[in-house]
């Protein structure tokens, strides 16, 4: 596996000043924490011009137990890791140091491999597998070679290719930080006889709020009292901005929660995963699942109901039997699964003890086992035998928006493709749905942008203790994660139920406004599920209808109606649940809950 690219999330800030360098070092990265972390580390001249590089796999409190924070140091630079490829490991966190030449990086060099075998490199053997070392050992080379770390960086601006942001320390050199920035963010921050550098606002925030922004291809070196920024060999002037955000709202980018940011981050988040597995209108990075006679799938919660969609785009489109499980359950039920099967475990954290149980249970039986997971190198990760990244990026919030989403657009991209594989998609259907692949961001960020009546319908529920969620077949399993949604954050009773089981008891439960929200995207069910409405009606509730249908006759069975974009039934389970979980974030909001943060709950649940 790649070990370079743990970059694009990565934290980076340096301090040269007045204060203490390590506790300005580490806390600011603990406010980049929201960017994820599976490794952090610092590295600092003490007073005795010693150089000292601390560092360590997993997050910042294992940092914290290591460090002598009463040593005397006044410059230093410090780094988080989110690995977005290849395993966290000591040996791969920042910074790294060769020679004179110490460094944090954020960003991805695409011609690291080439460059380790340039001139320069050729006698010095790496430790790591990163392209981040290569930087730092190509940077000291020319520093070297140019007794000028100015020179040397301008020299090595001309061969790096790909993105990235570097805060440098010098041996010996206890003024100054060194930086050159492309295409990955680097900001200064100025304060009075201390100068910062950071990879996000956040990081300094506490100490200052004026910052200069750095332009690509910039390279400056910064005292406590000054900064010098060079583009291209001459001098740039640099304006000092005054940053408006507090420090809790710049996590946030402006959301009010982080549960909303990630929401309007998933045009962003599908659009990466559509990048990473289709290619010149072909599928690429995707198994070839048609070998396994049987496949079980295995998740708790949202990753559980991402499942159950899948088993209806592989039964429908694959025509592969997929069996569904809470892993819970799973773990203690007796198990079919033999040499020609496959277990898929869906996991955002990688962690969820029931979910890592029920992999390692078939595991050990010598059966193949495929994980869909958002943190790289997290247990499930590891453990599985092959995985697929959903690269959605740290998600903060509890309630799983963008990752449960990714989950289902990738799950729906492997049924799709095993539907190719088996020869059950007709080449214009593929092109068909290989193009509405393609504007699925776009369309995401339409509704995103229209999404308005989600408040207002919101609006009119919020003080209701029950709320039920109706739905058949794919329908069924897209309501489920709605209703999840808004008990999880709003605390409001609520349960997700096949519309045609209503009558079988649980209509008893409706009352007058009783708020039933319903989803209708199958065509071949729709009018069944219309006639479950109408029955609800018939007891005075107050229907909601989401509908990719068109529902001109059947005005009679909503109160509000939310028109959802009609695509292929491959793609189309993702699109009503971005309604879903506004309607359940508006009604938290209303509720005054603390959505980020839901009581009882946690964002990975690593005991049974
Ligand atoms: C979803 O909003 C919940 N936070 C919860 O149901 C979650 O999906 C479940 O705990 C599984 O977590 P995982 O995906 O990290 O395994």
């Amino acid at each position: 596996m790649q070990e370079s690219g743990d970059f694009l999330v990565c934290g980076i800030i340096g301090y040269v000043g007045k204060k203490r360098a390590i506790p300005v070092i580490i806390e600011g990265l603990e406010t980049l924490e929201y960017r994820g972390y599976d490794s952090a580390g610092l590295a600092y001249l003490n007073q005795q011009n010693e150089l000292k590089i601390i560092k360590e796999k997993g997050n910042i409190i294992e940092l914290r137990k290591i460090l002598d924070f009463n040593e005397e140091s006044n410059i230093g630079i410090g780094h988080t890791r989110w690995a977005t490829h290849g395993i966290p490991s000591k040996v791969n966190s920042h910074p790294h140091h060769v020679g004179n030449i110490t460094l944090v990086h954020n960003g991805i060099i695409e011609n690291y491999e080439e460059l380790k075998k340039h001139e320069l490199l050729k006698d010095y053997k790496f430790i790591s597998s990163t392209d981040t070392e290569v930087v730092c050992a190509l940077i000291n080379s020319l520093y070297n070679k140019k007794k000028d770390l100015l020179k040397a960086l301008e020299e090595a601006n001309k061969v790096l290719i790909g993105s990235y942001a570097l805060g440098i320390l010098l041996d010996n050199d206890l003024a100054h930080i060194y930086i050159i920035k492309k295409d990955s963010p680097l900001i200064v921050g100025i304060g009075k006889n201390e100068n910062f550098i950071a990879s996000d606002v956040p990081a300094i925030l506490k100490h200052t709020k004026n910052y200069i922004l750095l332009n690509d291809n910039d390279i400056g070196i910064i005292s406590k009292n000054d900064f010098k920024i060079y583009n291209k060999g001459k001098i740039v002037k640099k304006e000092i901005l005054e940053f408006e955000w507090d420090l809790e709202a710049s996590m946030k980018n402006g959301y009010e929660h982080f549960m909303l940011k990630e929401i309007y981050e998933q045009p962003k988040v599908v659009k990466q995963i559509i990048n990473e597995y289709i290619k010149d209108n072909e599928l690429i990075n995707l198994p070839d699942l048609t070998k396994y006679k049987r496949i079980d799938i295995v998740g708790c919660g949202s990753a559980y109901h991402a499942g159950l969609i899948a088993k209806h785009l592989f039964e429908e489109y694959a025509d592969t039997e997929i069996n569904v499980a809470i892993a819970s359950e799973y773990r203690y039920t007796k198990n079919f699964l033999d040499k020609d099967s496959l277990l898929i475990v869906i996991s955002q954290s990688g962690e969820t003890a029931d979910t890592l149980a029920s992999l390692r249970l078939v595991k050990e039986k010598g059966i193949d086992t495929l994980a869909i997971v958002n943190v790289v190198g997290s247990s499930i990760a590891r453990e599985a035998k092959e995985v697929l990244y959903i690269k959605a990026g740290p998600e903060i919030a509890v309630a799983t928006t963008k990752a449960y989403t990714a989950q289902v657009l990738l799950l729906s991209l492997l049924a799709f493709k095993t539907g190719i594989d088996k020869k059950l998609i007709t080449s214009s259907d593929k092109t068909k749905v290989i193009n509405e692949y393609n504007s699925l961001n776009k369309i995401i960020e339409e509704i995103l942008e229209h999404c308005d009546e989600c408040e207002k319908i919101a609006k009119k529920i919020y003080k209701h203790e029950d709320i039920f969620f109706l739905g058949r077949k794919v329908d069924y399993a897209i309501t489920m994660e709605g209703s999840l949604k808004l008990k999880e954050i709003s605390y409001i009773h609520s349960e997700s139920y096949p519309s045609g089981e209503l009558k079988h008891g649980t209509i008893a439960l409706i009352n007058k406004n009783t708020p039933v929200i319903s989803v209708i995207t199958d065509e071949s069910i729709a009018l069944k599920t219309i006639s479950n409405i109408k029955e609800t009606k018939a007891r005075d509730s107050y229907s909601i209808i989401l509908s990719s249908i068109n529902m001109d006759n059947n005005k009679e069975c909503y109160d509000e109606l939310i028109s959802i974009p009609k695509v292929h039934p491959l793609i189309e389970p993702i699109l009503p649940v971005i309604y879903l979980q506004l309607i359940a974030y508006y009604v938290a909001k209303f509720n005054g809950c603390d959505i980020d943060k839901p009581r009882n709950l946690a964002k990975s649940v690593t005991v049974e």
